[in-house]
């Protein structure tokens, strides 16, 4: 079969490679029908990930049908259409219990990372039965792949850990597709006031149409200040979302935070922030952290068969599987592209 393979910093290919075959009786062999690409793949092309080895084929979501299943695999059959998690989940081990799967203990997110992924025409999920979710007939499979891992992201880890609530002014830093679903998601709630902040006009065009009420671009270096005007009083707000990962917004978030607020940081950070707690303790501010677990799944996916959550405007590009090597290109030049995410199909 054809797959996307890493060989190292800055290099992959799409090349010939053996199909998986089952190797536990608990795992399930899917064919690819719909598959994406990721922020963290880049990460991991630059180097920035150094458990990805050469070899490994990429990528953690998708939407596929079931070839083969082992003899312990009891909800799903062969033929079934089925999303994939970007985390495995055992169902068995303490933090599964707790719903705590991005801990999973003998899972988290090892797809194109630790074991090979979905850019490819076949893929190996074990744990089928707790890391898949049966795809409603009635729902667009391009809608479902959105489901693998930006849109529980953008809510577990930002508008669920943010909590926020009715009448809030949140901010969100970041319009990518993880910052993008927490602007989705966050909807659910009925903030008041829903702050998007980037460097792109493009994207905080997309934002507006997504449902942002203001917009902010901060490449003037006057986030904070702008924010500030445009939140009620100038007293700054109730969350902050921070969907970048640099110290930089870090900091944004930091700043414009309302006393008793909270600061829900996505952003995968590779270097350290400086973290204000010298001033942020006296104003009761709650920050948290997290990697997603994707226990908010089948919720979402109601939410989506509902059509109370459109995850599929969120797709700007589509290709066939076998041009995926064009489609990192324009994922990779996103803001020249105008991407958000890329669809790649293997039909
Ligand atoms: N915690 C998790 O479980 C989890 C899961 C998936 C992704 N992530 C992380 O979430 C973050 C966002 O992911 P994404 O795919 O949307 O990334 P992305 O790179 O597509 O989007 C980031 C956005 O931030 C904007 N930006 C960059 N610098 C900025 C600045 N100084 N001020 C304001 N905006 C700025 C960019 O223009 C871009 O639109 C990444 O760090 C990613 O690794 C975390
Ligand atoms: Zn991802
Ligand atoms: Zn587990």
């Amino acid at each position: 079969m054809k797959a996307l393979v890493y060989r190292g910093p800055g290099k992959k290919e799409w090349t010939d490679v053996p199909k998986p075959a089952i190797e536990k009786p608990t795992d399930a062999i899917i064919k690819i029908v719909k598959t994406t690409i990721c922020g963290s793949d880049l990460h991991i092309l630059k180097g920035d990930v150094p458990a990805v080895t050469d070899g490994r084929i990429l990528g953690h979501e998708g939407v596929g049908i079931i070839e083969e299943i082992g003899s312990g695999v009891q909800n799903f059959k062969v033929g079934d259409k089925v999303l994939i998690s970007c985390i495995t989940s055992c169902g068995k081990c303490d933090n599964c219990k707790k719903g705590l799967y991005a801990h999973c203990e003998d899972g988290g997110w090892i797809l194109g990372h630790l074991i090979d992924g979905t850019q490819a025409e076949y893929v190996r999920i074990p744990y089928a039965d707790t890391s898949l979710y049966p795809v409603p007939s009635s729902v667009d499979d391009e809608a479902m792949v959105m489901l693998s891992d930006i849109l529980p992201t953008g809510f577990e880890i930002g508008v669920l850990n943010g909590r926020v609530k009715p009448g809030d002014t949140i901010a969100i830093i970041g319009a990518g597709p993880v910052g993008l679903s927490a602007l989705l998601t966050s909807q659910f709630y009925s903030p008041a006031e829903i702050i998007m902040v980037d460097l792109d006009d493009n994207r905080l065009e997309i934002a507006k149409q997504f449902g942002a009420t203001k917009v902010v671009n901060s490449s003037d270096g006057k986030a904070i200040q702008s924010v500030f005007s445009l939140t009620d009083g100038g007293k700054g707000v109730d969350v902050a979302i921070e969907a970048v990962g640099i110290p930089a917004t870090f900091d944004i978030c930091q700043e414009i935070i309302k006393p008793g607020g909270n600061i829900a940081n996505i952003g995968v950070h590779g270097k350290s922030v400086e973290f204000h707690i010298e001033k942020l303790w006296i104003h009761n501010i709650t920050l948290t952290t997290g990697l997603v677990s994707t226990n908010s799944t089948p919720m979402l996916l109601k939410s989506v068969v509902s059509n109370k959550l459109e995850p599929q405007k969120l797709i700007t590009h589509r290709f066939p599987l076998d041009d995926i090597m064009k489609g990192y290109d324009v994922f990779a030049n996103a803001a020249k592209e105008q991407a958000i995410k890329v669809i790649f199909s293997n039909d």
